[in-house]
């Protein structure tokens, strides 16, 4: 069953991150990104994630970064399962093929007092 894919704008103040049906959505600056929720890695809830100063989405398990714009992860996981630390080797691992599994990305808009995730996805 499909979950309405909005929310109330006054849930998603300037640098927060949230739900809408199954698509995380952001508010970066006044700039709102839809992508998918589950993190490439080990499928963790992005929406429970945070926005960094860099404006990317930060994975709330292992700290993966993904670039808003293209879905790309940009820095590999801290981490697996219950460890939180540092993997150079398996991070290198997670980051290159989360290079060809992107996040999805859904264009996002305004409509009245509510966020809307679209139909259409977004162009890489
Ligand atoms: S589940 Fe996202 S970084 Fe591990």
């Amino acid at each position: 069953m499909a979950t309405d894919p909005s929310l109330p704008e006054s849930d998603l103040p300037v640098g927060a991150v949230a739900r809408a049906g199954e698509w995380t959505v952001v508010n970066r600056a006044g700039e709102l990104r839809a992508v998918s929720s589950r993190c490439r890695h080990q499928l963790a809830d992005l929406s429970k994630g945070a926005l960094d100063r860099d404006g990317c989405l930060v994975c709330p398990w292992h700290g993966a970064r993904y670039d808003l714009d293209s879905g790309e992860m940009v820095e590999g996981p801290q981490g697996f399962l219950a460890y939180v630390g540092r993997t150079p080797g398996y991070t290198q691992l997670v980051k290159g093929y989360a290079r060809v599994l992107r996040l999805r990305r859904r264009a996002v808009e305004r409509v009245g007092r509510r966020i809307v995730v679209g139909g259409a996805p977004e162009p890489r």
